[in-house]
C-alpha cells in the first residue's frame, strides 16, 4: 500500500490514504481528545473503529498552571498500539501539548526571552524543548504563542512576544524553526523535532479590560498592521499548525471567521498545514450566539477553516450528516483531512509511533539544556535602575537575601509549565549562596516582617525579591490592579526606610507599576519568571558574571490608567499625551535596559538619501563600549513615513542587533532597509510602500534620538 511507503514524498502517501478511507474515519482524523481513566475504555473502541486525529496530553483548558504530569510512555504506546495495530488503516494518532517555553529544561517565560532581542536564543530554546520533548513522545506544541499584547492586565501576555508586531515576527520565526528544524524537499521533518503551532490566530491580546476570553475589537488596518505580521512571518517560516482564538474578534468568532481563517491565512498568506481550533472554541460559537447548536457550529466553523476541533464534540457528531445535507463538500473534507495526514507524515509518525525509551521527565535534565536555560535567563533579565550597587562585589560579607521571591521554587518556572520539576529549581537564596559561599547570607522566612527587617538592618547588602506568583499569569488570569500583590509595595518602603544599599529583584511574569517604589531601592532588577535556572541567572547578573543586556519588549505603565502606552502609537493632531495627573509616557519605555557599562551610539549615516521604490538603504551607526566592562548593547533602528495614505505610528520597530563589545571597542552595526520594512498595509489592505518622505532613528530604545531622513521615489 503505497501509503505506507516511506520513499514516497508526503502529498502521494496523503492521496493515497484519502482513497482509502470512509467518511468517519476521515471525520475523526478532525478530532482531537483527551484521555481520563473514565473515558479511557470508550476511547479505546472509537480508536479501533474510525481511528483518532489526536490526543492531547492535557485533561484541562487551564493546563497553565496546573503541572499535569505527562503521560508515561506505557501509556502512550498503549493507545498509539491499538491506532496503529487494531484499527482498519493503522493511522498514528498525534499527540499534542502545551510546550511553551520549555520541556524537561524549563526556559524564561516567552516574554522574556523576547526581551533578548536575540533570535538565535530564541530557536535554541525551542529546539532544545523540542528535542526533549520529542524524546517523551510529544509530536506536536500548541506554541509559538505570538499574540501581541499592548495591556499587562491580560494575564497571557507572558506567553507572547510582547507590543511590537516587528519583534514579535522575529521571535514567531526563530521558534517555528527551533521546533520544526527544515522540511526536506520531500516534506519530512527532522525526526527529532515537533510540529509548531501559531496561536491564538488572531486579536487575542486586544480582549477588552484585558480580561481574558472578552470581545477584541481592531479595526482591519490595526489588525493587519500590528496583530497579523507575526503570523505571516510565521506561516512564511513554514509553521504545520495555527490554532483559532476563543474570542469575538469584530462581530465574528475567531473561530468561524473565513474571512479570517481561509481568505486571509490560506488565500494572502498561504498557509497549507492544518487550523486546530482552540479547547472547545468550535462549541464556543453557541456561547457567542452566532451559533444555533452544535450542528450549525459544527458548519460554521468547518466552512470557516477549522480543520481539527479540540474536545469539544460538534464535528464527531455533525460533520457526516453536513456532508450527506451538502453543507459540507467532500472535497472540504478531503482537505481537511489531507492537511492533518501530512503532517502525520511529515513527522514521520507512520515509521515512528511510539516512545522508544523512557520519559526524560523522570531523567537529570541534560546539562547543556539546563546551561543554556540560565544564559538566556540572564540575557532576558532587564537592569531597569542602578546607581552604581551593582554589580555586588562576591568580597561583600553579610548579604540579606529576603522577600516573598526570595526561597520560591515554583513561581521561578512561570506559567504553563508542565514538566519542569519544582523541587529541583533553585531559590534565589540558594544560588545566592552558591555564587558566594564565603558571604553570610541572612534571610527570614517569609512572611515573618519584622525578622526580614532585622535581617536587612543587619546586612551591608539587600537583596528584596519581590514578584507575583505563575497563578497571577496565564489563562483567566487577569488582574485589573497592577501593583505588586498584596503587602509588598509596604515591605519594600519598609527596608527602603532601613537604609542599607536595597536592590529590588522583581520575579514576575507580567510588567507591573513601579512607579512609587524605585525610589526606595538603590537598584531594580527586572528578573521576570525565568526557568529552571533563573535564580542562578539571577545571581549571576547581580554579581556581573553576566553584564545584563536585556530591554523591554512591552511598555511598563506609570499606573494601569495609562493603558495602553505601547511606543508605537500613531500621531494625534493636538499633542494630547499627558494627563492632569500623571505624564503620557510610560515609567519605562518599549526596548529600554541599563547595563554595568556604558555605550555611545553615533555617526549615523545612509548609503543613500534618496532611492526608488523597491531598492534598499543601508542605515548604519558606530556603536562603542565607553565603559570599563564588557557587555552587550541592543542597537534599534525606528522609521517614520512621514506623510501615509493611511495614519502610521510614530514610530515603527524595523531593525534590531545585539552586539557584544569589549571596553573601548568600536563597531558599525547596519540595517537594511527595504520593501519589507518600509511597506504596510495601506488602503484597502493592499501591503504596499508609498513613495515619499521617512525619518529614520538608531539608539539603545525606543526613544532613540540620533536621526537620519531618506526620501523614497516612485
Ligand atoms: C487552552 C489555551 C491554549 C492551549 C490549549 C490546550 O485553553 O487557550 O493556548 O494550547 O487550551 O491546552
Amino acid at each position: 500500500m503505497s501509503y505506507r511507503n516511506a520513499a514516497l514524498p508526503v502529498a502521494e502517501r496523503v492521496a493515497d490514504l484519502l482513497t482509502r478511507m470512509t467518511i468517519d474515519e476521515k471525520i475523526f482524523q478532525l478530532f482531537q481528545t483527551f484521555i481520563t481513566d473514565e473515558n479511557r475504555e470508550e476511547v479505546k473502541q472509537q480508536i479501533r473503529a474510525t481511528g483518532l486525529g489526536s490526543r492531547i496530553l492535557a485533561a484541562s483548558n487551564l493546563a497553565g498552571n496546573m503541572m499535569l504530569r505527562m503521560a508515561e510512555l506505557d501509556d502512550l504506546n498503549e493507545i498509539q498500539r491499538i491506532a496503529v495495530e487494531e484499527s482498519r488503516l493503522g493511522i498514528p494518532i498525534l499527540h499534542g501539548r502545551d510546550v511553551i517555553h520549555g520541556h524537561r529544561t524549563v526556559f524564561p517565560i516567552p516574554l522574556a526571552m523576547a526581551a533578548t532581542f536575540d533570535p538565535a536564543a530564541m530557536e535554541e530554546a525551542f529546539r532544545i524543548a523540542a528535542q526533549e520533548a520529542r524524546a517523551a513522545g510529544v509530536h506536536w506544541s500548541f506554541a509559538p504563542m505570538m499574540d501581541i499584547a499592548r495591556d499587562p492586565r491580560w494575564g497571557r501576555i507572558i506567553e507572547g512576544f510582547g507590543e511590537d508586531p516587528y519583534l514579535g515576527a522575529r521571535m514567531a520565526e526563530a521558534a517555528v524553526y527551533g521546533f520544526q528544524g527544515d522540511h526536506n524537499e520531500d516534506g519530512y521533518w527532522p525526526s527529532d523535532r515537533i510540529l509548531a503551532c501559531a496561536k491564538h490566530y488572531v486579536g487575542y491580546g486586544a480582549a477588552e479590560g484585558g480580561r481574558d476570553y472578552n470581545t477584541a475589537e481592531i479595526s482591519d488596518h490595526t489588525l493587519r498592521n500590528i496583530y497579523l505580521p507575526p503570523f505571516k512571518a510565521a506561516v512564511r517560516a513554514g509553521v504545520g499548525s495555527v490554532m483559532s482564538a476563543f474570542h469575538d474578534l469584530n462581530g465574528e468568532s475567531a473561530s468561524g471567521s473565513r474571512y479570517l481563517l481561509t481568505d486571509i491565512l490560506r488565500g494572502e498568506f498561504g498557509f497549507d498545514g492544518f487550523v486546530v481550533s482552540d479547547w472547545g472554541s468550535v462549541d464556543d460559537l453557541i456561547h457567542h450566539r452566532v451559533a444555533a447548536d452544535e450542528r450549525d457550529a459544527a458548519r460554521i466553523a468547518f466552512d470557516a477553516g477549522v480543520d481539527m476541533e479540540m474536545v469539544s464534540l460538534c464535528y464527531i457528531h455533525h460533520l457526516a450528516e453536513l456532508i450527506q445535507a451538502g453543507e459540507i463538500s467532500h472535497q472540504q473534507l478531503d482537505d481537511a483531512c489531507g492537511r492533518v495526514l501530512a503532517a502525520k507524515f511529515s513527522l514521520g509518525l507512520f515509521e515512528n509511533p511510539y516512545v522508544e525509551r523512557p520519559n526524560p521527565v523522570n531523567l537529570q535534565m541534560p546539562a547543556e539544556n539546563l546551561q543554556a536555560s540560565r544564559r538566556t535567563a540572564a540575557r532576558g533579565m532587564v537592569l531597569l535602575e542602578n546607581n552604581g550597587l551593582l554589580p555586588l562585589s562576591k568580597e561583600t560579607r553579610r548579604i540579606a537575601v529576603i522577600g516573598p521571591y526570595a526561597d520560591q521554587r515554583r513561581a521561578m518556572l512561570g506559567s504553563w509549565v508542565n514538566d519542569g520539576l519544582t523541587d529541583e529549581t533553585a531559590t534565589l537564596v540558594e544560588a545566592m549562596c552558591a555564587a558566594c559561599p564565603q558571604a553570610e547570607i541572612l534571610t527570614a522566612p517569609i512572611g515573618l516582617y519584622d525578622e526580614m527587617l532585622m535581617a536587612a538592618a543587619g546586612a551591608d547588602v539587600v537583596i528584596l525579591a519581590v514578584g507575583e506568583s505563575n497563578a497571577r499569569n496565564g489563562e483567566n488570569n487577569h488582574v485589573a490592579v497592577l501593583h505588586l500583590p498584596a503587602g509588598q509595595d509596604e515591605l519594600v518602603r519598609a527596608v527602603g526606610k532601613i537604609g542599607k544599599p536595597t536592590v529590588l529583584v522583581v520575579f514576575s511574569g507580567r510588567p507591573l507599576v513601579l512607579t512609587d517604589l524605585v525610589g526606595s531601592v538603590d537598584a531594580v532588577l527586572w528578573a521576570w519568571h525565568p526557568g529552571s535556572a533563573g535564580a542562578y541567572a539571577a545571581a549571576d547578573v547581580l554579581f556581573g558574571d553576566i553584564n545584563p543586556g536585556g530591554k523591554l519588549p512591552v511598555s511598563f505603565p506609570r499606573a494601569g490608567g495609562q493603558i495602553p502606552v505601547h511606543y508605537n502609537a500613531n500621531s494625534t493632531g493636538k499633542g494630547g499625551s499627558d494627563y492632569l495627573d500623571l505624564p503620557g509616557k510610560p515609567l519605562y519605555p518599549f526596548g529600554f535596559g541599563l547595563s554595568y557599562t556604558t555605550f555611545e551610539i553615533s555617526d549615523l549615516r545612509l548609503s543613500q538619501d534618496q532611492f526608488k521604490a523597491g531598492e534598499t538603504v543601508n542605515v548604519s551607526v558606530q556603536v562603542q563600549n565607553s565603559g570599563q566592562r564588557a557587555g552587550d548593547e541592543i542597537v534599534q533602528c525606528y522609521i517614520q513615513d512621514c506623510v501615509s495614505h493611511l495614519t502610521r505610528p510614530v514610530r515603527e520597530l524595523k531593525g534590531f542587533r545585539r552586539v557584544t563589545l569589549q571596553p573601548g571597542e568600536s563597531r558599525r552595526v547596519e540595517f537594511a532597509l527595504g520593501p519589507d520594512e518600509l511597506s504596510y498595509y495601506g488602503p484597502s489592505g493592499k501591503w504596499l510602500l508609498e513613495p515619499g518622505v521617512f525619518k529614520v532613528w538608531l539608539g539603545n530604545d525606543s526613544r532613540a534620538a540620533l536621526e537620519g531622513s531618506f526620501t523614497v521615489t516612485p
